[in-house]
């Protein structure tokens, strides 16, 4: 059995972060050395503790969306499903927890105006009590315009309804896609650009307000292509996750542009608020083995939401495997939440380190050509020592450098994940 005075396994820092040398196990108590010193740790901790249960996004959140397997075909069995192999296949326990409808389950509003699902989900409130019974949450999705990107009916004019309808169902996370609400912008402020970004940025914060009034947690996410900047004020309006791009789609070259454009953004994300690279598209079927483990490595380096978005009930091995790679989910989910960035590119290869905890740091030694290339990590250029440890995190094993140097063969499209430490 685990020793109480483990507290690492209940805030998730090793035990020697918390207080030093100050709490040893003994006979499964705590053996108090500098009691001021521990004291003010556990007032830290609570307080982290208590942030961390009132901020559920402290670290990216992880998930499923339905939109890039099923887009507008998703129905209520899709996503029980979704829930159910999340479950069995071993995600859940890998991290991911989010299972989030995208557009498409609207049906009409009411006389009173409150929204109600289609045909294709008959009983939300069911839906979501089911999500929950397996121990995982459930998303949805709107628009602040009076229609969503696939013509279904938005929250324009009926914020406060809407967000009281979600948290009644038991919804843990919105995301709320700019869509039509763009032409009411254009024709309330017609050739006023910066007015027209005012009041795009009225309108997010308005749902947000909305959804705190409601009192129930629910991750707000910003999806508007990234316009205007929105990192600069995505936090400033309650987002926890803003899209900093147009979609994905399931080709390595759309990924890549996407993934390796991210520069200059990594200041403005952090626990509670993140940049979204836009979800995953892992097992969809449009890429390589290496390009997919381009693509969760790359999110992973950015600190990105990781949002599966292929279809769980029929995943590959391979897929899975991709997906629960827990060393490289360790790194996404790192609780210094520090962005990572590219450090060197020499032709079509790149060096991006993320910092992580404790001092180490997440390299991806990436190659963007269509043949293989050697790749060599400087030690001393990322700042450690030429002893340093270096781990492998897809092939999960420990490597050596020579000379303070580590050269890998990168296959096309592909990359070397490793983890320095000191
Ligand atoms: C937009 C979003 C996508 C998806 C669709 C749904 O295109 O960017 O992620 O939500 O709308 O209509």
């Amino acid at each position: 059995m685990r020793d109480r005075c483990d507290l690492s396994r209940i805030f998730r820092f090793p035990a020697a972060d918390i207080c030093g040398y100050a709490i040893e196990p003994m006979k499964g108590y705590c053996s108090v050395r500098r009691t001021t010193l521990v004291l003010t740790a556990f007032v830290f901790l609570a307080h982290a503790a208590s942030a961390s249960a009132t901020n559920p996004a402290a670290v990216p959140p992880m998930g499923w969306n339905s939109w890039n397997h099923f887009a507008g075909k998703v129905d209520d069995a899709d996503v029980r499903a979704a829930a159910d192999a999340m479950v069995s296949s071993g995600m859940k326990a890998a991290g991911y927890v989010y299972v989030n409808i995208d557009d498409t389950w609207e049906g009409q509003r009411d006389a009173q105006g409150f929204i109600h699902p289609n045909s294709k989900f008959p009983d939300m409130k069911a839906l979501a009590d089911y999500v929950h019974s397996k121990g995982l949450k459930l998303g949805i999705y709107s628009s602040p315009g009076p229609r969503t990107c696939a013509g279904y009916p938005g929250s324009y004019g009926h914020e406060q309804q809407d967000a009281q309808t979600y948290a009644d169902w038991g919804i843990d996370y919105l995301k709320y896609d700019l869509c039509s609400f763009d032409g009411i912008m254009r024709k309330q402020a017609p050739n006023n650009l910066e007015q027209q970004n005012q009041l795009m940025i009225a309108a997010y914060r308005r749902m947000h307000d909305a959804l705190a009034a409601t009192g129930r947690p629910i991750v707000f996410s910003l999806c508007q292509y990234g316009r205007d900047d929105v990192w600069k004020w995505g936090a400033s309006v309650g987002g926890n996750l803003w899209r900093t791009t147009g979609d994905i789609n399931d080709t390595y070259q759309r990924m890549a542009d996407i993934g390796f454009n991210q520069l200059g953004r990594a200041e403005y994300a952090g626990p509670g608020h993140w940049n979204d690279p836009d979800m995953l598209e892992v097992g969809n079927g449009g890429m390589t083995y290496d390009e997919y483990k381009t693509h969760m490595s790359l999110w992973a380096i950015l600190a990105a939401p990781l949002l599966a978005g292929n279809d769980l009930s029929q995943m590959s091995a391979q897929t899975l495997s991709i997906l629960t790679n827990r060393d490289v989910i360790a790194i996404d989910q790192d609780p210094l939440g520090e962005q990572g960035s590219r450090a060197f590119a020499v032709g079509m290869t790149e060096i991006w380190t993320r910092p992580l905890v404790h001092g180490a740091l997440a390299v991806g030694l990436f190659n963007r050509d269509q043949g293989a290339h050697s790749i060599t990590l400087d030690l001393h250029a990322i700042g450690f020592p030429p002893h340093a440890t270096l781990r492998d995190l897809w092939a999960h094993q420990d490597v050596s450098a020579a000379n303070g140097r580590y050269t890998a063969i990168v296959p096309p499209h592909g990359v070397v994940m490793l983890k320095v430490t000191r």
